[in-house]
């Protein structure tokens, strides 16, 4: 049985912290879900860490769908969560709809994620009247990065701060299940997470929320463009891995791998047919 939205909220009335990572393949998602996570989310970050885009926005439907389905396949336990990527929700209620409908039905997602606070209320609303549940994203979205004029802390000015609260309340009214906050000053999203009657799940938020995310790559240390400030680095496979290639190479070169164990023998009378032709 995975796990459902009642049970991820109810982590929080109980006070237990609920952790989130992202996953966007097969191999990764099934180590993932075999540790226990409560919540993957095939992230749109897919765009960066796997695909090697300069940002999100670049990401398509149909290669988050093929991710999801992936990780779909690869979980038993954990909620899965699509990212919808940009431009996929805004047009008309009808796309949202469709599109979010995808994730569920082709893709196997048990819920789906979008950015955007009291703007998105709508569409949230309409998602999930639909019977699809909806994580949403405020604070540094990053499908919004050139109207935020890059990857920038957000809610740090009065205003922007209340701005935060009242898209996280807007969310909330509207439905969703629960709401990442990402890159906003700590007391900010301790305020949010005492307001709103929804799970906070932050990321670069602080240690206040009812949750935490992170990006599988950066906390295994696996993505080595850049290191966020938000990310601990549990792991350095990238070092790993380049080590064991290495190896690999070094072997394949002074012919001491394969040895006869990762070879395949044959009949000796067959060799001898074989060496009469
Ligand atoms: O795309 C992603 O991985 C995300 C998380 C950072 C929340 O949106």
């Amino acid at each position: 049985m995975r796990f459902t939205i009642g049970q991820i909220k109810e982590m929080r009335e109980k006070g237990k912290i609920i952790p989130m990572l992202t996953a966007y393949d097969y191999a990764t998602a099934k180590m993932i879900d075999e540790s226990g996570v409560p919540l993957i989310l095939v992230g749109d970050s897919l765009g960066m860490v796997v695909l090697g885009y300069e940002s999100t926005i670049p990401v398509t439907l149909e290669e988050m769908l093929h991710h999801t389905k992936a990780v779909v396949r690869g979980t038993k336990r954990a909620l899965v969560v699509g990212d919808m990527p940009f431009m996929t929700y805004h047009a008309s209620i009808g796309e949202a709809l469709h599109n979010a409908a995808r994730f569920i039905q082709e893709a196997g997602a048990q819920a789906v994620k979008l950015e955007g606070g009291e703007a998105m209320a709508e569409v949230v609303h309409r998602v999930v009247q639909c019977g699809i549940p909806v994580m949403g994203h405020i604070g540094l979205t990053p499908q919004s990065i050139h109207q935020l004029s890059g990857f920038k802390v957000q809610g740090k000015t009065p205003d922007a701060a209340i701005r935060l609260l009242k898209d996280a309340r807007a969310l909330a009214d509207a439905g969703v299940f629960s709401i990442v906050l990402e890159a906003i000053p700590t007391a900010l999203a301790r305020v949010i997470t005492q307001k709103v009657n929804v799970p906070t799940i932050g990321i670069g938020a602080g240690p206040y929320c009812d949750g935490q995310v992170q990006v599988i790559s950066d906390i295994l240390g696996l993505f080595t463009d850049f290191v966020p400030k938000h990310a601990k680095q549990y792991a350095r496979l990238a070092d790993m891995i380049k080590k064991a290639v290495a190896d690999y190479v070094d072997e394949v070169q002074n012919g001491s791998f394969p040895t006869e164990k990762q070879s395949h023998s044959i009949d000796e009378s067959v060799l001898a047919d074989l060496q009469r032709e």
